[in-house]
């Protein structure tokens, strides 16, 4: 544990020193839980946003992509149900003074007894080696039988209490379950109370409520809105999406962890429109999909777990979390929900304007079922940087810091290096440099050692260095290093092109 909180203070001291992500308006000492992206943490953004769009939008035939306002009507937000629900339930320790969400404390103490469980299974697993049986083990052990239980209890009492909106007795639950303050160790809570996690403020000069607007806490509504200006003018036949990248805002209170959970964030958001009672199907189909979407990026698949939820948004039927191991544990990265008719409905109801789809094979109309595919850019961002990020001990002793990030993801692709600063070296260099900087991202580096170089280039991820020398001048080869082997091999100029096209395209990832 304390390993992955060391990783986390690596994290983001790496991604200062090397120009990912700052502080927002540091100077000022800062914002709470606001970041500004720098000049190669805008790059990997950048990379991350570009993955999605094509896989989504441009890899689909039926998904389209658009970009609504920040600022959307109120009434949007009554509608969705988000000035009445949109909110969470908090709880402060008298004694710490923190203040927590009181949904996560018990699902931090569900996990508790899940790692229990997990124990008691390791446990028997090394101990009945290769005549071990894990499902038979879960479904016979007294003690793990038991540990199920008391989670299902307490899932069933939070879901109760949680949807009938019953704040003493998710104190309550709380208490019976003798939940402690992680920092000051103390059982005294005060109440739980319903905080909105919406932002408002005025729009023109006008002041009061019928001027009210809010920054949007969900692309979501966006699509919503614009569903039908879309389906016309795109002729589109449903089943059929509507994705969309943008800022979101959220006044979260209990923001830490650096880029996890922050105010002013973005999200990639999908909506896909279906016939009613079709939604499970697509809400699996989906599932599925976008776990393999993640997975396909290479960082090892056990950093991935799905998670159903038992407490539902208030416009959900089902949902799910593709959970990522992040250095603070395992946490929601990307929300699958089956949004059922909720939101056309609403948006019906609150604009009286019809939002149905008419279906010429079942010569109906109807209102349309929505499944949606929800992913937190910041927190891709973060689980790339940490699962990519690495101290490794050389064979010769010495360390290098290298992040192994996915090739297409990495700012730079390339770095073209003169071995010395003379002797022509450098125009060769930068002859190469012009030429690839039309397909690639590239970086210029003449400055200090070769070694040294290299290791700048391990610590920002670029897959490939290329040395021109002086062999270069005789016979057009260069020497070619890649990141991870950090072998060396020679090729010709003419070849580089095809080299690192055969690394960094986007084609090997999205037909995986
Ligand atoms: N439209 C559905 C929706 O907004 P959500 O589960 O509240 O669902 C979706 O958010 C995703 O947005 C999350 O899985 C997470 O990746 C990201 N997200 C939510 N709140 C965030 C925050 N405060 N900071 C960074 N990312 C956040």
């Amino acid at each position: 544990m304390e390993q992955k909180e060391d990783l986390l203070k690596e994290v983001i001291s790496h991604a200062k020193e090397y120009g990912f992500v700052f502080p927002s308006s540091e100077i000022y000492d800062g914002l709470a839980a606001t970041y500004d992206y720098g000049q190669l943490g805008s790059e990997l953004k950048n990379n991350i946003k570009q993955y999605w769009w094509k896989s989504m939008v441009q890899m689909n035939d039926n998904i389209v992509g658009i970009d609504a306002a920040i600022f959307m009507h109120p009434t949007t937000w009554k509608a969705s149900g988000h000035v009445d629900a949109f909110n969470d339930p908090l709880i402060d320790n008298k004694d710490s003074k923190k203040r927590y969400r009181a949904d996560v404390l018990i699902e931090e103490h569900i996990e508790k007894i899940r790692q229990k469980i997990n124990k008691e299974v390791e446990k028997a697993a090394k101990k009945f080696a290769d005549a071990f049986d894990e499902a038979q083990f879960r479904a016979t052990n007294p003690n793990v039988l038991r540990n199920e239980e008391k989670i299902k209890e307490i899932e069933d009492r939070m879901r109760v209490t949680l949807e009938n909106n019953d704040l003493e007795g998710v104190k309550k639950l709380i208490e019976d379950l003798e939940i402690v303050c992680p920092i000051s160790g103390s059982r005294n809570w005060t109440e739980v109370r319903q905080f909105n996690l919406m932002f408002s403020t005025e729009l023109g000069s006008v002041a009061g409520d019928a001027a009210t607007i809010y920054l949007r806490p969900e692309t979501a509504q966006g699509i919503f809105v614009n569903f039908l200006n879309v389906q016309k003018s795109g002729r589109m036949k449903i089943p059929f999406g509507i994705a969309q990248i943008g800022k979101a805002f959220r006044n979260e209170i209990v923001a830490r962890q650096f880029i996890f959970r922050m105010r002013e964030f973005e999200q990639m958001e999908m909506q896909f429109f279906v016939r009613p009672g079709d939604e499970m199907k697509w809400y699996n189909h989906w599932k599925a999909a976008r776990l393999a979407w993640h997975k396909a990026l290479g960082l090892g698949d056990k950093y991935y777990r799905e998670h159903d939820h038992i407490k539902l948004a208030h416009y959900a039927n089902a949902a799910s979390d593709i959970e990522f191991d992040f250095p603070m544990g395992f946490k929601e990265l990307e929300g699958i929900h089956s949004r059922t008719d909720f939101d056309l409905k609403q948006h019906e109801q609150f604009s009286g304007k019809k939002l149905q789809y008419f279906d010429p094979e079942l010569n109906q109309n109807y209102v349309p079922y929505v499944v949606e595919t929800s992913v937190g850019l910041d927190r891709m961002f973060l689980a790339v940087m940490s699962a990519s990020f690495k101290n490794e001990k050389l064979e010769d002793g010495s360390e290098r810091a290298v992040l192994s990030l996915p090739a297409q993801l990495a700012p730079y692709k390339v770095a073209i290096m003169p071995l010395t600063k003379k002797d022509g070296l450098p125009e060769k260099a930068t002859d190469i440099l012009n030429d690839l900087r039309f397909d690639f991202n590239c970086q210029y580096d003449e400055k200090d050692s070769p070694g040294k170089r290299y290791r700048r280039q391990d610590a920002i991820g670029t897959p490939y260095c290329v040395m021109v020398d002086h062999q270069t001048l005789e016979d057009n080869t260069v020497t070619i290093r890649d990141r991870d082997t950090m072998l060396q091999e020679r090729v010709a100029i003419s070849e580089l092109r095809a080299k690192i096209e055969g690394k960094v395209s986007w084609r090997n990832l999205l037909a995986k």
